[in-house]
């Protein structure tokens, strides 16, 4: 019996320092965090480069810099067209951009009720001074001061999200973020897997 508790207790440890994110074909997957919090790293790990809008490319696309604040209202029109039309065709997307604000995310909920997707959002909470450093170890750096006022936005962020309409939030801390997995379910495949193919 005391095994047994045991074994629960160490099974739901495991789930927690290495949570399992499970998302179908038809969704779109919103990242939020500040800069430097390894959103970009963790997309990558995971999806396909194709798979991942990211408003620093589309920044990059229109201006050649893909840390021009310049052109970012015509940067992120970009960005919710590419992904739109993504929808469209039915592909799975992950929208890699801080999300720190409320319309940004309002956007890409609606775009994804448009199309008849799930909207997931992936929030990358690690704290502020390890987003500082590994912000100033990159080539591109966004520096200390604009990253201390995003984590502001980010705590507003953090509080909102719940009420916000997402269908499953998915909250990754410092440890978890290095042992997270993704995986791509098919909608048809019940949680104990036994649904036949
Ligand atoms: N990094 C790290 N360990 C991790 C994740 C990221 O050391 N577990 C490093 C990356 O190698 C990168 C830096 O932290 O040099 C920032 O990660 P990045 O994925 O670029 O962060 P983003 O959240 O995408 O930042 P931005 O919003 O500026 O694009
Ligand atoms: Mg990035």
């Amino acid at each position: 019996m005391i095994e047994k508790i045991l074994n629960i207790f160490k099974r739901k440890t495991e789930q927690e320092e290495n949570p399992e994110i499970k998302i179908t074909p038809r969704t779109l997957v919103v990242l939020c965090g500040v800069a430097g919090s390894g959103k970009s790293t963790f997309a990558k790990k995971f999806f396909k480069r194709t798979q991942i809008v990211s408003s620093d490319n589309c920044r990059a696309v229109i201006s050649d810099n893909p840390a021009n604040q310049a052109v970012s209202k015509h940067a992120f029109d970009l960005f919710y067209f590419i992904i739109e039309k993504r929808l469209l065709v039915g592909r799975l997307t992950v929208a890699d951009a801080t999300s720190l604000s409320k319309e940004t995310r309002r956007q890409l909920i609606e775009i994804a009720r448009k199309y008849g997707f799930k909207v997931v959002i992936i929030i990358f909470d690690i704290p502020l001074e390890i987003c500082i450093e590994r912000d100033q170890k990159r080539p591109r750096k966004v520096g200390e001061q604009v990253i201390r006022n995003q984590y502001i936005n980010f705590l507003e962020a953090k509080k909102s999200i719940p009420t916000e309409g997402f269908d499953e939030i998915f909250i990754l801390n410092e440890k978890t973020l290095d042992t997270a997995t993704v995986r791509i379910i098919p909608p048809y495949t019940t949680s104990n897997n036994s649904a036949s193919l």
